[in-house]
């Protein structure tokens, strides 16, 4: 309204045109201005942008880490070759008992993990039937020193690699494969307060923050981006999982969880307290004092409130939700409404390329629920709910299946013993027993 009256107006036009020239002036200079103006704002907002994504970046993936990971984990990882002269003799040994005698406690802790038996005998048993070309892949993770591998890649050939050590073969994934390249020690930054000594034993250590970052995990917990994808995502994806997820933001690595105040211990799924640490579980039921004939309904949740990755990570381990009514004895009564979800990535290995039958693992901050609403069965003297866990669930049948076709191959002895070894680390995760009100 007022614009339209003010262009009407004489006077307005008249002064306008002197505003409208020097206006134009203005325009003119602002031409001129504004190429490196715009530039510079484009300029300054791209670096903004640029620096917001380097920062997410640097707070997830470290990348120098990453860099560092390449020349570090060569696989399978140099010679460590002859051990300086000015080393103390006992500091030449590559063997984790010989570190064990000056670091006890990183042995003591190392000795009980996983990464101890990394050469196990549900390894070493699948191992005289494998081409040395198959098992090498294996050996890359499992035994990664050169030091460990009974042949060795010449030319187009496999030939028997005359450094090997049978010992040092067997003692898995030790403190050498992590910590030495060609002899030099590697390892984290001085712990806060602890003062460095002096180094006559074998040598300054390298220090790097590499010790610290996930990135130092990944080699051998994630596939390559390149390798074969199921659903989108590799077969082993656990720093992927980890990237994708709030810890990389809190400043917590892989090590935060699995080796806190530098523990050496990288408890996982077969440790039930480690499992406990890493989940929330909550129960309900309705109404709180079931009897026979009444309709109940009970809730079993689980809420992945602190593990840094899918719960759980791998395609081996399987974790079930069960709720179920029991009789006198503590049975299970089958026809009373037996409740049961199983949290697990599974992949069909009978398709080339590999398909994925399901994946209900709980991604950090996702929970999963299991219901049960039933009539209390005749007989029924409890409810019952409860959290198995199968650690090596794809391994029992595995390891199963191979010897159903028959045991007359050499590696049999220990494929049974793995198979025995994988059902005795099940384990009740988590059980509430409620009893039902009135059960005779
Ligand atoms: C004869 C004793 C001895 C033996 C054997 C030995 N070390 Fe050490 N190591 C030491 C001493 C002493 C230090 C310095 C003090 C300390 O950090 O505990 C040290 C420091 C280290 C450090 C750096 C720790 C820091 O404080 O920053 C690493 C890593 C290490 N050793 C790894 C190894 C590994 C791996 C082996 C076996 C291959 C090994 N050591 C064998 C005595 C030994
Ligand atoms: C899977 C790789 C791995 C293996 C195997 C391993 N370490 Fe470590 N070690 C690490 C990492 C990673 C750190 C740093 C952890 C951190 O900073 O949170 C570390 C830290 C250390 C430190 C420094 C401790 C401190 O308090 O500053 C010593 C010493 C050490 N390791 C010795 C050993 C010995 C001895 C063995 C064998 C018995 C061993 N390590 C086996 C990865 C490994
Ligand atoms: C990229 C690294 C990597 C490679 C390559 C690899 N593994 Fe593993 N393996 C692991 C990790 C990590 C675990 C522990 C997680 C789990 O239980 O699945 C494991 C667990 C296992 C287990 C169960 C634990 C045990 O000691 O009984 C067996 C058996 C096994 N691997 C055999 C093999 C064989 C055979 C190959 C070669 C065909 C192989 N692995 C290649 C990383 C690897
Ligand atoms: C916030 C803590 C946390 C962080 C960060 C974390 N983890 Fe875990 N991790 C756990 C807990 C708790 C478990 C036991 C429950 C489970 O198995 O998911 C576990 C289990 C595992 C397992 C056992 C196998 C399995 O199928 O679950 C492996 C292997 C593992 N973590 C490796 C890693 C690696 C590698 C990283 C870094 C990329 C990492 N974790 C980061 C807490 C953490
Ligand atoms: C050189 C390869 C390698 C490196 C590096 C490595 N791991 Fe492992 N890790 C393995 C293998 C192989 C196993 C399985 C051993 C077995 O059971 O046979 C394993 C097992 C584990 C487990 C036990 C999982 C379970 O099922 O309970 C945890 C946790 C784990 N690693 C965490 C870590 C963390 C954290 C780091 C980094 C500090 C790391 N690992 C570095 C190869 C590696």
């Amino acid at each position: 309204m007022s614009k339209k009256s003010a262009k009407k107006r004489p006077d307005k036009n008249q002064a306008g045109k002197g505003r409208s020239r020097r206006k134009k002036e203005k325009t003119v200079t602002w031409r001129y201005l504004a190429a490196p103006i715009i530039i510079a704002i484009g300029s300054i907002a791209l670096l903004g942008y640029l620096a917001m994504d380097v920062d997410s970046m640097a707070g997830r993936a470290n990348l120098e880490a990453d860099q560092w990971a390449v020349g570090y984990w060569r696989k399978p990882i140099p010679p460590q070759g002859a051990p300086p002269a000015e080393f103390l003799p006992a500091a030449k040994g590559l063997l984790p008992e010989d570190c064990g005698a000056c670091h006890p406690a990183q042995y003591a802790d190392w000795n009980g993990s996983l990464h101890s038996i990394a050469m196990g005998p549900g390894v070493s048993g699948q191992f005289p039937a494998m081409h040395p070309a198959e098992s090498s892949t294996c050996r890359s993770c499992h035994t990664p020193m050169t030091e460990q591998y009974p042949y060795i890649r010449s030319g187009g050939d496999w030939v028997e690699n005359a450094r090997y050590d049978p010992q040092l073969e067997a003692a898995g994934l030790g403190c050498s494969a992590c910590h030495l390249r060609k002899n030099r020690r590697h390892g984290p930054p001085l712990s806060p307060g602890k003062q460095a000594v002096s180094q006559l034993v074998h040598g300054e250590p390298l220090r790097t923050s590499f010790f610290e970052a996930s990135e130092f995990c990944k080699g051998c917990h994630q596939h390559p981006s390149t390798s074969l994808k199921i659903n989108g995502k590799t077969v082993e994806n656990t720093y992927q999982e980890w990237l994708e997820s709030p810890y990389p933001e809190r400043g917590m690595t892989c090590q935060s969880c699995h080796m806190p105040e530098r523990r050496h211990l990288w408890r996982g799924i077969h440790d039930k307290e480690m499992t406990l640490s890493g989940v929330t579980i909550t129960t309900d039921v309705d109404p709180v004092n079931p009897s026979v004939g009444e309709t109940v309904r009970a809730t079993l949740s689980i809420e992945n409130t602190g593990t840094g990755h899918a719960f759980p990570t791998y395609t081996t381990p399987a974790v079930f939700l069960r709720a179920a009514f029991l009789d006198g004895e503590g049975n299970v009564i089958k026809s009373g409404g037996f409740e049961e979800k199983i949290l697990q990535r599974r992949l069909d290995m009978s398709v080339s390329p590999w398909g994925e039958v399901f994946d209900t693992r709980i991604l950090p901050g996702d929970s999963e629920k299991l219901t049960l609403s039933r009539r209390v069965p005749q007989g029924a003297h409890a409810l019952f709910m409860w959290v198995w866990v199968e650690p090596d669930h794809f391994y029992t049948g595995f390891f199963r299946n191979r010897l159903r076709r028959g045991s007359d191959f050499p590696g049999a002895d220990s494929l049974q013993q793995a198979l025995d070894e994988s059902i005795r680390r099940r384990y009740t995760l988590f059980s509430r027993t409620i009893p039902i009100v009135g059960a005779d």
